[in-house]
């Protein structure tokens, strides 16, 4: 099952939207290569831990600047995203994808993004979209 792109769920703010669509585009390539290239899998799952670090330090910087009454919140989801994404990420690199880790991989990386860009980061660059 891929993750599917819908542009309801650009946020307006340019900078995050297209670091979502990356994510998007590089999951989906992980989803693909699952079960045919361990290789690859790796190889995409160090390229995304990296991102998704980098693209939660550029939502904060920009909830900071924009002094985001919810950034607290905001930023305690993607510290614990980025904890359960590296639990799954070491259960890769151990196991190799495998059936044991679907349940795991669909809520991590098809459910929880379309979840938290609608109900947390749209929230989010709606109220810095006024202020930055
Ligand atoms: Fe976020």
């Amino acid at each position: 099952m891929p993750l599917m792109w819908s542009d309801s769920l650009l946020t307006g703010v340019t900078v995050i939207d297209s670091q979502h669509k990356e994510l998007f585009r590089r999951i989906n390539e992980l989803l693909d290569y699952a079960g045919k290239s361990r290789e690859k899998v790796q190889e995409i799952t160090n390229f995304l831990q990296n991102y998704i670090i980098n693209h939660f330090g550029t939502e904060e910087r920009l909830m900071v600047k924009a002094d985001y009454p919810d950034y607290p919140a905001h930023k305690s989801a993607h510290e614990k995203y980025s904890q359960e994404f590296k639990e799954l990420k070491d259960s890769i690199d151990k196991e190799g994808i495998n059936v044991n880790l679907t349940v795991k991989m669909n809520h991590l990386l098809i459910d929880w993004w379309i979840n938290h860009i609608n109900k947390v980061d749209k929230k989010m660059a709606e109220f810095i979209r006024d202020k930055i």
